[in-house]
């Protein structure tokens, strides 16, 4: 009886030792599982594309970056538009008469890593800029979530077409309901209205 006793209250130990270290045991074996569900969950990935001097895209994809922790790429073109704006602007709207242009540089992204993806656009024409739908179309974004963010100049981001435009190319991808948009000149500015915007896309 004593022998039993004593078995019992060294199993009890075991067990109290293994809650009050946050261990899972099975009989068989024991494992915190705390480092399995941190590995479990994936990171974010901020991608973007920008094109005028000031880099006012780049400039909210970096506060993306900070403010959740995520990796950054940048979508490079294979041919980069002019430098002026008349060049830029109408190779820009031959672009978005193609359905798949212009081609863009092959990025080192295993996207198995990330979850949600942000994907950033300077607005032209009041939808994303062409390489932007290039990249959208160029990988696999099945089982995550795409939000779109973008900074724009005096359009009206209720009349962007960016989000419609996306699913119209991309039809598979599960795009966030909102976009964040803002302001390019005020960009620096961007920070309290991405809190709101990143916490909803946390709890989607
Ligand atoms: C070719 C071109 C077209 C643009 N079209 C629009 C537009 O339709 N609506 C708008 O609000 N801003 C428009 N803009 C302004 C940009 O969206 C804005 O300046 C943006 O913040 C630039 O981002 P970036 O610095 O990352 O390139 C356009 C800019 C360019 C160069």
């Amino acid at each position: 009886m004593k022998l039993k006793h004593a078995f019992m209250l060294a199993a009890s130990a075991v067990l109290s030792a293994a809650a009050f270290f946050g261990c899972n045991c099975d009989g068989n074996s024991c494992s915190d599982d705390a480092p399995a569900k941190a590995a479990a969950k994936t990171k974010p990935l901020v991608v973007y594309w920008t094109w005028s001097e000031t880099h006012n895209t780049k400039v909210v994809a970096e506060m993306l970056q900070q403010k959740t922790g995520a990796d950054i790429k940048l979508i490079e073109m294979v041919t980069p538009y002019p430098s002026d704006f008349g060049g830029a602007a109408q190779a820009g709207q031959n672009d978005l008469r193609q359905p798949k242009a212009p081609a863009i540089k092959e990025m080192d992204l295993d996207l198995s890593k990330y979850d949600p993806i942000y994907v950033g656009t300077p607005i032209w024409f009041s939808t994303y800029a062409p390489p932007v739908r290039t990249f959208l179309q160029s990988y696999d974004f099945k089982g995550k979530t795409v939000a779109l963010f973008c900074t724009h100049g005096q359009g009206n981001p209720a009349t962007f077409t960016y989000l419609r435009d996306a699913k119209a190319a991309v039809p598979e991808i599960d795009y966030f309901a909102d976009v964040f948009a803002f302001k390019g000149t005020d960009a620096a500015n961007a920070g309290p209205a991405l809190d709101a915007w990143i916490e909803k896309v946390n709890a989607k």
